[in-house]
């Protein structure tokens, strides 16, 4: 009764829904435990190209169960349109989706009160995605936001939705216009509330039964562990906790069950929104990646900063995340580059993700590159020598085995050693 962990070991958009996807063909269910639509996770499968945002990207499979644990958040309209998107491209959600019944919900308000908190915070901008994740989390820790058992109750419900709307309006100082637009809002959100309530389950107990009957849980993070608010790169993080530890906590299942944690590492960095970047390549080489990689954001579009792999920064997220194994995906896109970089430390012997990681110098070790196209690759022997010798560094540098290497986007373009 076996369940793996997946989680990012950057700042997000490893591959993660791509590997998570390739590991559900032997998986009963796939439980996404962190974060909230501000994930964008690209799943091809089927013969089509998905953008998931909170729903687990295990779901693309038809006999996969999805579920959604007590620690992310949901806007409830959002996931509606992703519910039906998938149902538009004949992928049903009926019957194999459960939501916990504990998860706390965005309230329309919450994004209006984030766009102004951002304007606030001039000296330290975070560049949220704008899905209201921080405003949800907030309240969740004050105890009073809405979860979505609390539609049980008519009266409760009415309360606090309407003790929401109020505060977003005296809060902001919302003019007539954008008051009505805000109760319309909430009157979608009252009714997306309804629907999705008849996903509402309880997640641990279903963990449970399945792990009973010897089936196995991919445990689906989001974000990266750099974006976690405690071993992340604080204060600019998101506010759900993205590292395995918190699998347990959202998913209610105890540390033992764990078999493995596997760790999504890009072959280079990115990272989106404001915040240090010790290798970061603001230049011709940066561009070159962006192009390469496709690098732009699935939730909000835009470009990503890009970088050389930061192997120092690597080996501290495999250690608070305890990863038995990494993949190492988008390795193609270091097709044609004449020389690569990896950061195998900073001057000073320095290291921090506080306030001032921003001071990092990294010291770098330089490999040769490749020209041969390695997109599609499954078999090990067929990389070029110098792509071997490139995983080879990693996984020396990290201290973690690399057991699989991502080659493409497409569900089998993976290497496994
Ligand atoms: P929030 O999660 O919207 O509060 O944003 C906080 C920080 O996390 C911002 O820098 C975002 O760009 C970043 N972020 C949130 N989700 C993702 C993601 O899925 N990939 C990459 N960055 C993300």
């Amino acid at each position: 009764m076996p369940v793996s962990i997946v989680v990012g070991l950057q700042w997000g958009d490893e591959g993660k829904g791509k590997m998570v996807d390739h590991l559900a063909e032997k998986a009963v269910a796939v439980a996404r435990f962190s974060g909230g639509a501000n994930a964008g996770h690209t799943v091809e499968g089927e013969g089509k190209r998905f953008a998931l945002h909170l729903l687990p990207s295990g779901l693309v499979r038809k006999d996969v169960i999805g579920m959604i644990g007590s620690a992310c958040v949901m806007d409830p309209v959002t996931i509606l349109e992703e519910i039906r998107s998938l149902e538009e491209n004949g992928i049903s959600t009926k019957g194999r989706l459960k939501i916990s019944s504990k998860i706390n919900l965005t309230h329309p308000g919450y994004k209006c009160i984030e766009k102004q908190s951002e304007v606030n915070l001039a000296s330290e901008k975070i560049g949220t995605t704008g899905r209201g994740i921080g405003p949800t989390y907030e309240r969740k820790f004050r105890r009073n936001a809405i979860r979505l058992d609390d539609i049980i109750n008519k009266t409760t419900f009415t309360s606090l939705v309407d003790f929401h709307t109020k505060e977003a309006i005296s809060t902001l100082n919302l003019g007539y216009a954008e008051v009505e637009k805000l109760h319309s809002d909430v009157a979608e959100f009252i009714e997306a509330t309804r629907e999705v309530a008849g996903y509402s389950d309880d997640v641990s107990l279903s963990i449970s039964r399945v792990l009973d009957r010897g089936g196995l849980v991919i445990a689906e993070g989001a974000q990266g562990s750099l974006l976690d608010p405690d071993h992340g790169s604080y204060p600019f993080v998101t506010c759900g906790q993205c590292v395995s530890g918190a699998a347990c906590t959202s998913l209610g299942f105890g540390p033992a069950l764990v078999t493995d944690v596997i760790g999504i590492l890009k072959a280079y960095t990115t990272r989106v929104g404001s915040g240090p970047f010790p290798t970061e390549l603001d230049n011709e080489t940066g561009e070159k990646i962006r192009r390469a990689g496709h690098e732009f954001g699935t939730t909000t579009g835009r470009p990503r900063r890009c970088g050389w792999l930061d192997g120092m920064l690597a080996r501290y997220t495999a250690r608070i995340n305890g990863c038995t194994s990494i993949t190492l995906t988008l390795l193609d896109v270091l097709t044609g580059f004449e020389e690569l970089q990896i950061c195998t430390g900073y001057k000073g012997g320095k290291f921090t993700t506080g306030r001032s990681m921003g001071e990092l110098v990294p010291v770098y070790e330089t490999f040769s590159g490749w020209t041969e196209d390695i997109r599609g690759e499954t078999k090990w022997e067929n990389l070029p020598e110098a792509a071997r010798a490139y995983v080879l560094a990693v996984e020396k540098i990290v201290g973690v085995s690399v057991t699989s290497i991502s080659t493409g986007p497409g569900r089998d373009d993976v290497i496994w050693r």
